[in-house]
């Protein structure tokens, strides 16, 4: 009687498997995707908004507002040849160092821009993390005592040198709208930095400082 019972639902799962993979697909190519057309068609209506940089020359005087305050400001002017960014050509730093900024028309960059945030790292005799010389578990921490905080004399700090990391130029075609509105706790928030002196100590943890 159990063996009977066995071959019976065997034979039914196998039914059931064998009525499965002839029953025709129920989800079409069309559906599958955002794009609302089969896999294989390459139109208009599939390539969606097309990425159109900004071409106004650089002294148009074109500015962009920022997203927040202290945002990157973005790239108002064309950088048609201007990147990528290498070690023998940056172009940028040509007419935004403030030693030139003024004769090209340009911003000067800031003074976070002229600044070390980084601490000397190394590591010790007997293998520890240290940062300005004292142990630490991590490189990242906030602690203001584990951060250096050190002008590069109006030398632009290494770590600002690929400003495209940063800063990007702004395209047209709008692909997802941004409803964010910014409050700004400076004035002129929109567009100027205000991110320099005590403000660069902001939110580092003093409490437990030595
Ligand atoms: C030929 C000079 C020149 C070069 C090269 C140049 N810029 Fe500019 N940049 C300007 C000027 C002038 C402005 C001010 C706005 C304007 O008049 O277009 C400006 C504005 C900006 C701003 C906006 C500042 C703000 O407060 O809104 C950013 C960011 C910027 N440039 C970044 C760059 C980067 C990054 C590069 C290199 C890829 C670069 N620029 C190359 C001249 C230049
Ligand atoms: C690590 C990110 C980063 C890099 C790299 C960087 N910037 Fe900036 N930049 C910022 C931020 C954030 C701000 C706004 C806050 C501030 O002033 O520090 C800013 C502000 C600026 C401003 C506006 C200054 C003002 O007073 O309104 C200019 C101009 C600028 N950067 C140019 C440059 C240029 C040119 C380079 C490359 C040589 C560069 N930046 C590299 C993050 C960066």
């Amino acid at each position: 009687m159990k063996l009977a019972n066995t071959i019976i639902i065997g034979l039914a799962t196998a039914t059931l498997l064998i009525l499965g993979c002839s029953a025709k697909p129920s989800v079409s190519e069309e559906s599958l995707g955002l794009r609302k057309s089969d896999l294989y068609t390459e139109s208009n209506a599939t390539r969606g908004d097309q990425t159109k940089y900004g071409t106004s020359v650089a002294g148009s005087g074109h500015k962009i507002p920022r997203a927040f305050q202290d945002a990157p400001p973005m790239i108002p002017h064309d950088t048609e040849g201007m990147l990528p960014i290498t070690i023998d050509n940056n172009q940028c730093v040509s007419c935004h160092m403030p030693e030139v900024a003024s004769s090209m028309g340009a911003t000067p960059v800031p003074a976070s821009h002229l600044t070390n945030f980084r601490p000397v790292t190394a590591l010790s005799k007997d293998g520890q993390l240290t940062a300005n010389g004292a142990v630490v578990t991590n490189t990242s921490s906030e602690k203001q005592e584990d951060i250096s905080i050190k002008s590069t004399d109006g030398k632009l700090s290494n770590a600002r040198f690929n400003c495209s990391a940063c800063h990007a130029p702004q395209s047209e075609g709008i692909a997802v709208e941004n409803n964010f509105k910014p409050v700004f706790t400076s004035k002129d928030g929109a567009n100027k930095s205000s991110w320099n002196g005590a403000k660069m100590l902001e939110g580092l943890n003093t409490a437990e400082g030595k």
